[in-house]
This record gives C-alpha cells, sequence and structure tokens, in this order.
C-alpha cells in the first residue's frame, strides 16, 4: 500500500481498480481487528456542509490510528473572511499531515490539492462522494462476498453519491443501473468514465425506469431527492421523483437476497419508505458503519502507516 502515500483522493477514479479493492481488504482486515497500523499524524476537517458520519468517522478512525483532529470549521477559521483558499492551503499544508474537504464546488478542492502538498481527500463536494462509495462496495462485498459480478441498482437522483457510485461499481466489476426522472441523470461525463472502466467486464445502465432498473439486482441503493444546496428545490422535485421512491413494491422486483443501501441521512416517506429502511433488506447501518472502517484504511494508506 506505500503506493497511496501522499496520495490525494479527489475522485474515486484517481486510485486504480487494484489500489480499490486494496483499501477495502484493508478496511476488512481492520475492522476484523487482525491489523492495527497506527500514525500519530493530525488530519484536518475543512467542512462548509453538515455532516454527522463523516464528520464522526473520520475523527474517530484517526483517533484509533494513534493521531488528532482539528476541526477548521470555516466559521471560526479566516475562510469566512474570504482568506483565499490559496494562501489557506499554503498555510494549513505546513501544520497538519492530511487533510478532508467538504464544499460545494469540485473546482475549490482542487484549488486547495493543487496549492497544498500534504494527501487531501474529497469528503463530498456537489460532484462526487468516494468515502461513500468505498463504504458502499466494502458493504457489499461483505454481503456477497465479492462485488465483482454482483448488480447494483441506484434508483433516485443522479447525484454526488451516485457519480462515485457508479465508479467504483465500473472499477471492481460490478453492474450498475441508475434510475432517475429525466433531467436528473447522472453527468454524463461520469458516465463516460464509468463505462471507460466497466470496459467488457460489467455493464453500466441509465434509464428513467425504476422497475427495470432494479428487476432481480442483489442491491438497491437511493439517496435524498434534493442534495445539500438544493433544499429550495425540493418541492417542487416531490412529485417527479415519486415514482423512483424505494417501497416494498420496488423491493419485490430485486432478488430475494437484495440487500438496500442508503448513505443517510434518509428522508422516510420520500426516497425511501420507514418500512424498507427498518425492515429485513435495509444494511444501512452496517454501511455507515463501513465509513469507520475504509477510512481509517484510507488514512493509514495516504499517510504510509500500511
Ligand atoms: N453519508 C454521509 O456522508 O453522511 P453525513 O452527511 O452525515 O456525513
Ligand atoms: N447527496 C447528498 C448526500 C449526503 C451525504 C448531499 O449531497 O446532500
Amino acid at each position: 500500500m506505500t503506493a497511496l502515500k501522499g496520495r490525494d483522493l479527489l475522485s474515486l477514479a484517481d486510485l486504480s481498480p487494484n489500489e480499490v479493492s486494496e483499501v477495502l481488504n484493508l478496511a476488512a482486515q481492520m475492522k476484523a481487528g487482525t491489523v492495527a497500523p497506527q500514525c500519530r499524524k493530525v488530519l484536518g476537517l475543512l467542512f462548509y456542509k453538515a455532516s454527522t458520519r463523516t464528520r464522526v468517522s473520520f475523527s474517530v478512525a484517526m483517533y484509533q490510528l494513534g493521531g488528532q483532529v482539528i476541526d477548521l470549521n470555516p466559521n471560526v477559521t479566516q475562510v469566512s473572511r474570504g482568506e483565499p483558499l490559496e494562501d489557506t492551503a499554503r498555510v494549513l499544508d505546513r501544520y497538519l499531515d492530511v487533510v478532508a474537504i467538504r464544499t460545494f464546488d469540485p473546482k475549490d478542492l482542487q484549488t486547495f490539492a493543487r496549492y497544498a502538498e500534504i494527501p487531501v481527500i474529497n469528503a463530498l463536494t456537489d460532484l462526487a462522494h468516494p468515502c461513500q462509495a468505498l463504504a458502499d462496495l466494502l458493504t457489499v462485498q461483505e454481503c456477497f462476498g465479492r462485488v465483482d459480478g454482483t448488480t447494483l441498482a441506484y434508483v433516485g437522483d443522479g447525484n454526488n453519491v451516485a457519480h462515485s457510485l457508479l465508479l467504483g461499481c465500473a472499477m471492481l466489476g460490478a453492474n450498475v443501473r441508475v434510475a432517475t426522472p429525466k433531467g436528473f441523470e447522472p453527468n454524463p461525463d461520469i458516465v463516460a468514465q464509468a463505462k471507460a472502466l466497466a470496459g467488457e467486464r460489467c455493464d453500466v445502465t441509465v434509464t428513467h425506469d425504476p422497475i427495470e432498473a432494479v428487476r432481480e439486482v442483489d442491491a438497491i441503493y437511493t439517496d435524498v431527492w434534493a442534495s445539500m444546496g438544493q433544499e429550495a428545490e425540493a418541492d417542487d422535485r416531490m412529485p417527479l421523483f415519486q415514482p423512483y421512491q424505494v417501497n416494498e413494491a420496488l423491493l419485490d422486483r430485486a432478488s430475494d437476497k437484495a440487500i438496500v443501501l442508503h448513505c443517510l441521512p434518509a428522508h422516510r416517506g420520500e426516497e425511501i419508505t420507514a418500512s424498507v429502511i427498518e425492515g429485513s433488506h435495509s444494511r444501512v447501518w452496517d454501511q455507515a458503519e463501513n465509513r469507520m472502517h475504509v477510512q481509517k484504511a484510507l488514512l493509514a494508506s495516504l499517510l504510509g502507516a500500511v
């Protein structure tokens, strides 16, 4: 894993498929307690958006590695008073060993990464959520013993979570189908990138038909219909997305052993019903737990502790 030392994770495609598998396998070993790397390093969390899972799982992961975490809330740093990101990046680079950034515009992440030499981790932008995809893939691997050859359907908004899932599935040979309302399809550049990564190994499909998308799949995945920053559109989106709700009727179309995934936070009665998220097919709590294991493995790798 020394190949990951010092690198950035801005998109999942910054890693090779083999490196993604290595991070997942390391995470599984760390979760099982058979490997316990240590590093006394400092992680900064620069989050411009709300977060429960990402903030806490990164913090706990770093503490368990023997390191420290500094919360760089933009409201209590000079960032909110207009200090250029280029300057902030060059200064924080001198103090921190690694930084995780959650922001709106992916260009901000790229700017920070260009001006800081330490590893920069994408903790969610409007375009991508690669740490979430790592946890999603680990959950699939745990449930089915493999990712390669499984089939996942993502039903809902073609957003950041869908984008990273598309790339992750394509990289590891899982068939992936994304079903969205018209006008809410995933970014065509990401779809093309996923198709190129998939090659002949697996299928990448984008459709407007949720029923066709979930037919006999191993996993159904959904996320909120309006992401952070899109709250004003939420009411207008509701009727358009209603046919894409993950409910008992949709779940019946999947394989009997299908699992249900959601990155959380969930809106019960909107993108997923209470009975499905609380039901026997749901693996959302394991999936949320896995955020911590994959990020701990990622931090240990980027910091050269393994
Ligand atoms: N899934 C996820 O990233 O959750 P948070 O927004 O709570 O970090
Ligand atoms: N798509 C959601 C994911 C939250 C973890 C958002 O960006 O708000």
